[in-house]
């Protein structure tokens, strides 16, 4: 477990080099990220590499025992090389090749760029490849996976297309091409999604497919990458940085190859202020893509800004308390972002740990309790986080919810948050994985919007209840085939087998809220109703309003030695929590009903001990009961209790 930060040597006067490090030093940090914007200074001008001013910063670093995490810079081509080679910009929807203002704005498939990238990323292995203090490798920064529609993209999309589906025939049956006379008689005719139209006029199963190909191009790019810098640094381990965004690539598929993964951690300011809110969602994702540890390569320090106006500052004990939050979800680092505000430059009032004014304040002084903190936690390395509730996540159902909204409001990662946030009211550790991960081990499976069909997913599912599993199921589940084209079988399709269920209507209801009634409690949901009749299941809920109150909307089906749950709308947290109790109950599992709310705990295993990581993730004190005695934290308090098992 160490603490670090990112650090900008090029931003800063030389003369601060070794101030700053001196700093860092007494302060505790262990691990600096250096240089993932930096292709300007490293290579001048086209062929002339400069590496003085980063050796001594790395040596400064080697001096004092910190480790480094080398990025290569290849987010930030430098201007020179856009002006020689334009064809290098991306180029957006609207046909058009984007301007080289401001960076990431790259296509990782021109073959120009990828010369360039790989003979930079060479010459930066091939120099610090003796350097003693290479922690890692970070490749470029925050990768994303948007659509690029220059003409080399293009072609490698048809090259994919016909690698996939060999035949043109294959293709125009897959796309369901016969709508809109959208049928390809010549491979030529098959474009990259450019035009000013909505991409809701495009055929879906086309989209998908391009957005495949856009994570697979990304994925490429970062494994074209790790190969180079293994031909130097064998035994380093190698990552990238990621974040949720919009365009995400899969990240089980990006990480594969990776030797860990690592993400970058910015919770909001600004709580809610009702209601419950846990960015720890995002942090057990992370944890789930390698089913390992992970790295949090920037970490949220001071009051975010630049891309937005500002939010409200870090309030005390989020440094500290947020930083503990990710290593109680699993972060083997955690690296703040960053060491000192910009006093330049576009991210100016991105805040760092220290203000411009370079004095060290109350921000920084949190962050040297943190770095001591977690040097006193050494011993619980290398615990482990058991957990009986795996929560399933699919990129490919992702992208084909953001294609297509199915209603207002209704989003794919919400629906897996939501049930993320009721096992954690319980205090129960909860891993989300990969849709088509082993099941093995689970007692509950939380399997949400299970929209586009994954077959491996399907049958895991299937034998996972039939031998004494737990399943929830939502709706939009066996919507879709592989294809992203709806299935000609009465929802849910591929699932209505082990939910004894048939959906027989359903209604969008957008932000509307839905009356619920279950065992006698009034309860409610949003965005969408299917109406369902019981094949062989049991009802659980009926809904109450319009005109199919009285019919089911959540059903109990008992398939094989296991239980498959059903809900056929959006569950509101209670709705949610109460389903989950259920499930909890039947398991067996051990949970917890009386932490106060936005008290989150997670628990870690390791030679016959115990470790309760108690979180307070609010701004109010609170008050609860741990092995018989009253524990209070104050806002944002991590406390860590050991136990002998
Ligand atoms: C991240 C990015 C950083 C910085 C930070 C704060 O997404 O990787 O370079 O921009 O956000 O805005
Ligand atoms: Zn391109």
């Amino acid at each position: 477990m160490k603490i670090g930060v990112d650090y900008y040597p090029e931003h800063w006067d030389r003369t601060l080099w070794r101030q700053d490090a001196d700093l860092m030093k007494k302060s505790g940090v262990e691990l600096v990220r250096m240089a993932e914007f930096a292709w300007s200074k490293m290579e001048p001008e086209e062929g002339i590499f400069d590496f003085a001013w980063l050796d001594e910063v790395v040596e400064l670093f080697a001096g004092r025992e910190i480790g480094v995490i080398l990025c290569t810079p290849t987010n930030c081509p430098p201007l020179w090389l856009y002006e020689k080679y334009p064809e290098v910009l991306l180029t957006g929807r609207d046909g058009r090749r984007q301007k080289p203002a401001v960076r990431g704005h790259r296509c990782y498939n021109a073959p120009r760029y990828r010369e360039r990238v790989e003979l930079m990323v060479r010459k930066m292995a091939e120099h610090y490849q003796d350097a003693g203090n290479i922690a890692a490798w970070q490749i470029d920064n925050e990768v994303e996976a948007g659509s690029c529609c220059c003409d080399v993209c293009a072609e490698k999309f048809r090259e994919w297309v016909k690698n996939k589906y060999d035949t043109l025939e294959a293709v125009n049956q897959a796309y369901h091409n016969d709508v809109w006379s959208g049928s390809y008689s010549a491979w030529s005719q098959i474009p990259a999604p450019v035009g000013n139209y909505p991409i809701t006029q495009y055929n879906p199963a086309y989209l998908l497919d391009y957005q495949r190909f856009m994570s697979e191009s990304t994925i490429d790019y970062v494994e074209f990458q790790a190969g180079i810098l293994r031909e130097y640094f064998p035994d380093t381990p190698i990552t990238t940085n990621t974040w949720f965004c919009e365009h995400m690539p899969d990240f089980y598929k990006l990480f594969d190859k990776l030797d860990f993964c690592s993400y970058d951690n910015y919770p909001a300011t600004k709580l809610p202020e009702e209601g419950y809110y846990s960015h720890a969602f995002h942090l057990d994702l992370i944890r789930g893509v390698k089913r390992k540890n992970f790295w949090v390569m920037e970490q949220l320090s001071g009051t975010p800004g630049c891309w937005m106006p500002m939010a409200p500052t870090v309030r005390p004990g989020m440094i500290k308390g947020y930083g503990l939050q990710a290593i109680a979800h699993g972060a083997d680092a955690v690296i703040n972002f960053r060491f000192r505000s910009a006093t330049g430059g576009a991210e100016m009032f991105w805040h760092g740990l220290i203000d411009h004014s370079n004095v060290p304040g109350r921000r920084y002084a949190e962050f040297e309790e943190l770095c001591r903190t977690v040097k006193a936690m050494r011993h619980m390395e290398g615990a482990v986080m058991q957990s009986g509730v795996a929560l399933l996540c699919g990129f490919e159902s992702e992208y084909a919810f953001r294609l297509q909204l199915q209603t207002e409001g209704f989003y794919y990662m919400e629906q897996l948050q939501a049930f993320h946030a009721a096992f954690t009211s319980f205090g129960v550790n909860v891993d989300i994985i990969s849709q088509e991960a082993d099941l093995s081990g689970y007692r509950i499976v939380v399997a949400p919007v299970m929209y586009v069909r994954s077959q491996k997913a399907v049958e895991q599912l299937h034998s996972f209840a039939y031998n004494g599993g737990i399943v929830m199921l939502t709706t939009r589940s066996g919507v879709k085939d592989e294809n992203n084209n709806c299935i000609m079988r009465p929802l849910p399709a591929d699932y209505a087998d082990m939910t004894g269920c048939l959906v027989e209507e359903y209604d969008a209801v957008g932000n509307g809220k839905v009356a619920v009634e279950m065992d006698g409690k009034d309860y409610e949901g949003t965005h969408w109703c299917d109406i369902i009749r019981t094949e062989c299941a049991e009802t659980l809920a009926v809904y109450k309003e319009d005109f199919y109150a009285g019919k089911p909307a959540v059903t109990r089906n008992l398939y094989g030695k296991g239980v498959v749950y059903y809900t056929g709308t959006v569950g509101l947290p209670a709705l949610c929590r109460k389903l989950t109790e259920r499930m909890l109950e039947q398991a067996a599992l051990p949970y917890r009903t009386d932490l106060p709310q936005c008290v989150e705990v997670t628990t870690w295993e390791k030679e016959g001990k115990q470790f309760l990581f108690v979180f307070n993730n609010d701004q109010t004190v609170k008050n609860c009961l741990f092995d018989g005695e009253q524990t209070e934290l104050q806002p944002f308090e991590m406390k860590i209790l050991e136990r002998t098992l």
